[in-house]
């Protein structure tokens, strides 16, 4: 595992990001669907985050479904030039909630245009095409008339730049070679490390990796070592584990959700934490 000071910005889509940015799909109602229990809270973290220095946010038109997106677009826009927005398409939300793939060429084509509209913009940054698997892991299998779609729709203009999440290397491997993948999202944090092979190959190759559920996601991580370490070094657990992402590799730029004003402001400071050989050795022990 490499060891090194953290950068403060890796290049997305040929722009500096800043590693700490925000994934925005806290913001929705409970199991993220509906609106969100406090309107003006949502605003309030979204306006603060790109205010403390944000340029990169993750959402997703299924978040909501729509809300996040509309919540994004009231509190932000007419966007910073600086701001990326990454989205995601690749499924739906049944009734009650369920998350459904739609991974036909006119859903994908479908899920683009609901991004535009909700986000308000002509053309969307960054559209990751997340494929199901197993809901929170990946499964082998082509992705090939996905990535084409979007590829299409890159080409028309409505899409700048395209990446792909819950994938496989074999996936990220056919997507590249019918189009440049500038980042790819996948589960990982200190006691999720599945992906550790990918996460390298990736960093060789200069492409981002943005680790979704960065804090064990719903049900936050919980360790004893991290809260030990965490006290002694006068910072709380997500933080840790949070500057513990950014030492893991300079490719992976964070996109930690809350839905709160304290944790978002916790969560910015981790990019100050530098962590000591002894201290990431233990960590790196609790997987
Ligand atoms: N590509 C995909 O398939 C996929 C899947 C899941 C998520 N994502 C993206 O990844 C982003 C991050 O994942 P996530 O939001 O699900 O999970 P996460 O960032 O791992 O954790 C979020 C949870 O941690 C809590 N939290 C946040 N900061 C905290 C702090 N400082 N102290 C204590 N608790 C804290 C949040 O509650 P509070 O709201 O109370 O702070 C929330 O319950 C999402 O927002 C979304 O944009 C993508």
């Amino acid at each position: 595992m490499s060891k090194f000071t953290p950068l403060s910005t890796f290049s997305l889509a040929g722009r500096p990001v800043r590693r700490i940015g925000y994934g925005a799909m806290q913001l929705a109602g409970p199991g993220v669907f509906g609106p969100p229990k406090d309107r003006d809270a949502a605003l309030a973290v979204l306006r603060e985050a790109v205010a403390s220095g944000v340029n990169h946010i993750d959402t997703s038109d299924f978040y909501g479904p729509h809300i996040t997106n509309q919540l994004i677009r009231e509190a932000l826009h007419p966007y910073p030039d600086d701001l990326l927005i990454v989205t995601k398409v690749g499924a739906v939300r049944g009734e009650g909630g369920s998350w459904l793939a739609a991974i036909e060429p006119e859903d994908i084509e479908r899920g683009v245009r609901d991004n535009l509209r909700n986000l308000g913009v002509d053309a969307l940054d960054i559209v990751n095409f997340r494929s199901m698997g197993s809901i929170h892991a990946p499964s082998e299998g082509s992705i090939a008339k996905q990535v084409a779609a979007l590829a299409e729709l890159q080409r028309q203009g409505l899409v700048r730049h395209i990446g792909l999440s819950n994938v496989t290397s074999k996936q990220v491997a056919e997507a590249q070679s019918i189009v440049e993948i500038v980042c790819v999202q996948n589960q990982y944090n200190l006691v999720q490390r599945d992906d550790d092979a990918l996460l390298d190959e990736l960093a060789g190759k200069g492409i981002a990796y943005v680790p979704f559920f960065p804090l064990g996601g719903f049900t936050p991580i919980q360790s004893s070592v991290l809260s030990k370490v965490a006290q002694t070094i006068d910072a709380t657990p997500m933080q840790l584990a949070l500057a513990w992402l950014l030492h893991r590799a300079p490719n992976i730029l964070l996109i930690p959700g809350t839905s709160s004003l304290g944790h978002l402001r916790e969560n910015m400071q981790a990019g100050q934490i530098s962590l000591s050989q002894e201290v990431l050795a233990e960590l790196d022990a609790i997987a």
